[in-house]
């Protein structure tokens, strides 16, 4: 359960991501991790996965389960908290319509999936969104069969806390203040959570999760020309810091 100030907190976003789902449909979706991040291609982090159930958590306009159909998944689960994006999402994989289940509602609430049954959970750039990351990782530990691997990707913890400002990088704001506020992006309500690369990782131990890999490696294409170092994901910014990090975890065998 979670508290009523939370589910406030979440149906506010959920309002908010029905209105702004249409310019994120695609956006951020695999074999593409996030900004400036290798490629599933290059990281290989999933293996193979043809006959695995897997789970998108906050799966948004379903490019990232398209992307795991093209690669011979058994079953598609995806669960997230807009109708907008899961209506887009069950348009997209319509020709997957026998072995996709999607679920709308809050990742930090379980709408009735089942446990022990998922080769692999994961989640694209949709992790820091949750009100309740302890709950969240307690449910998907809960979900993954034990030696399933839960791999997810979100926006460094560093990135908003460095801006350019007068020809250089500047830190604006500590990196050791963590919890909900109001994403800058945005100008309509929509709060995410800050959260430290340390406490990830140590949420995920607690909760049972082993680590097997974290990534913040950053890929600057060939031919990429310098652009406005204000942008919020520049070239520039990310020669300095890596703007996306990526860990892969698993539940150890009984
Ligand atoms: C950037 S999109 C993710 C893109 C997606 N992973 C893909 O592969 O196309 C972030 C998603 O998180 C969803 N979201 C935000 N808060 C959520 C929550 N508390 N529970 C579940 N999904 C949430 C949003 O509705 C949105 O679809």
């Amino acid at each position: 359960m979670v508290s009523s100030i939370q589910e406030e907190l979440i149906l506010s976003n959920k309002k908010s991501w029905d209105e702004v789902a249409p310019r994120f449909f695609g956006r951020t979706a695999l074999p593409t991790y996030g900004p400036f991040a290798p490629l599933e291609n290059d990281l290989n982090l999933f293996g193979e996965v043809s006959k695995l159930n897997v789970l998108d958590v906050g799966c948004g306009s379903g490019h990232s389960l398209e992307y795991m159909a093209s690669r011979g998944v058994s079953e598609l689960w995806g669960i997230d908290l807009s109708e907008t994006q899961l209506e887009a999402a069950q348009k997209l994989l319509k020709t997957h319509e026998a072995i996709l289940r999607l679920f709308q509602g809050p990742m930090e609430q379980d709408p009735g999936l089942p446990n022990n049954y998922f080769d692999i959970v994961y989640s694209i750039y949709a992790i820091g969104w949750t009100v309740d990351l302890k709950k969240t990782l307690q449910n998907i530990y809960n979900y993954l069969k034990p030696g399933g691997l839960f791999i997810f990707s979100w926006e460094h913890p560093l990135h908003n806390r460095i801006k350019y400002e007068r020809d250089s990088f500047v830190v604006k704001k500590s990196y050791h203040e963590e919890g909900l506020h109001q994403c800058e992006a945005w100008n309509i309500p929509a709060m995410m959570n800050q959260i430290k690369l340390s406490t990830y990782i140590n949420e995920l131990i607690q909760t049972g999760f082993q680590i097997e890999r974290v990534v913040e490696e950053v890929v600057i294409p060939e031919q990429a020309e310098l652009e406005n170092p204000m942008r919020w994901y520049s070239v520039e910014k990310a020669t300095f810091i890596p703007p996306t990090f990526i860990i892969k975890s698993s539940k150890p065998q009984k």
